[in-house]
C-alpha cells in the first residue's frame, strides 16, 4: 500500500463522514469506523474500496478497538499515518435537566473514547514513520461551559491527554495534536440548544474543520524536528479569538465574558 492511512472513529456523520470524504479525495486510505454500522458501509462503498475500509467501531469498547485496528491494518498495508479520535456525544442541558447517565456516557464516549483509541493504535503508529493522532476537541476546552457542563469538561480532559501524551510521544516520532472548533452544523447540535449557539451562532461548516485536519496531516518538515508542532488550534476566527483572549486577559475577565456569552 503507497496510500498514506487515516482511520477516523465517528465517521458515518458529520465532520467524521466530511473528513474521510475529504482525506479519500487527497489520496488518502480512509478507516471509516462507527456505531453507526449502515453510514459507515454506506461511507465505505460511496468512497470504493480502495479508497477506504470501515465497520463497527463503539469507542467506548477496547475489544473493538482491536477488532477494527486489525481489519483496517490488513486493509491498508499495515500502515497508520494518522489517527483521527472524532466520535463525540453532546447532552446540553442544566446539570440536573440532564439524566445521571447521559453525563456518564458523555465522558465514557468523549474521554475514554479517546484513550482507548490512543491505547489501541500505538502499535501501529509506532510501526508507521512520520505518525500521528488529532483528537478533536473544542472551543468549550477553553472556559468551562454551563448548559454543557459535562460535555465541556470532556474536552477539558482531551485538552489535558493531548498535552502529556504529545510530551510523551514526541520523542517516539507520533505527534498528538488537537483542534478546537466553535459550534458546528451538524447532527450534534440536533435537539441540544443552548444559549451559546443564540449569542455566537454556529458559523463553522464540517468543511471548514475537515480542511483543518487535512492541513494538519501534512508529513513533518525539517522546521519540525527544531520547533515541535503546534499542540491545540482553534477553528475558526471567533474560537482563535477567544483562546487568544484566554491566554491574554485576567482570568476574572475570562469568566465574565463566558458568563455573558451563555447569559448564565
Ligand atoms: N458540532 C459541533 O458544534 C462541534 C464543535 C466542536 C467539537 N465537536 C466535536 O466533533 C466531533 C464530531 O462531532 P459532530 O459534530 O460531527 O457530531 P455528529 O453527531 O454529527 O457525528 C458524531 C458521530 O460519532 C458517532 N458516535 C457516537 N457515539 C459513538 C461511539 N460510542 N463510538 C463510535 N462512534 C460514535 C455517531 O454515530 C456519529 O456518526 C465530536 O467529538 C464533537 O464533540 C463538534
Amino acid at each position: 500500500m503507497t496510500k498514506p492511512a487515516v482511520f477516523i472513529s465517528g465517521a458515518a456523520a458529520g465532520i467524521g463522514k466530511a473528513t474521510a470524504e475529504r482525506f479519500a479525495a487527497e489520496g488518502w486510505f480512509v478507516g471509516v469506523y462507527d456505531v453507526d454500522v449502515a453510514g459507515a458501509t454506506a461511507l465505505v462503498e460511496q468512497l470504493g474500496s480502495d479508497c477506504a475500509a470501515g465497520g463497527r467501531l463503539d469507542v467506548t469498547k477496547p475489544e473493538e478497538w482491536e477488532q477494527a485496528l486489525a481489519d483496517f491494518a490488513a486493509a491498508s498495508g499495515g500502515r497508520l499515518d494518522l489517527l483521527i479520535n472524532n466520535a463525540g456525544i453532546l447532552r446540553a442541558g442544566r446539570l440536573t435537566e440532564v439524566p445521571l447517565a447521559q453525563h456518564q456516557l458523555t465522558i465514557d464516549i468523549n474521554v475514554g473514547g479517546v484513550i482507548n483509541g490512543c491505547w489501541s493504535a500505538y502499535p501501529y503508529l509506532k510501526a508507521t514513520p512520520g505518525s500521528g493522532v488529532i483528537n478533536i476537541c473544542s472551543a468549550s476546552a477553553i472556559y468551562g461551559q454551563p448548559e454543557i457542563t459535562s460535555y465541556s469538561a470532556s474536552k477539558f480532559a482531551v485538552r489535558g491527554f493531548t498535552e502529556g501524551l504529545e510530551l510523551e510521544w514526541r520523542k517516539e516520532g507520533i505527534r498528538v495534536q488537537a483542534v478546537w472548533p466553535l459550534w458546528v452544523n451538524t447532527g450534534l447540535l440536533d435537539g441540544n440548544d443552548t444559549t451559546s449557539h443564540e449569542t455566537l451562532g454556529v458559523n463553522l461548516t464540517v468543511e471548514d474543520v475537515a480542511d483543518q485536519l487535512v492541513a494538519m496531516a501534512r508529513k513533518p518538515s525539517l522546521l519540525d524536528k527544531v520547533k515541535p508542532t503546534k499542540v491545540h488550534t482553534a477553528v475558526g476566527m471567533p474560537a482563535k479569538t477567544l483562546a487568544t483572549l484566554a491566554d491574554l486577559v485576567p482570568s476574572f475577565l475570562t469568566r465574565e465574558v463566558n458568563r455573558f456569552i451563555a447569559k448564565a
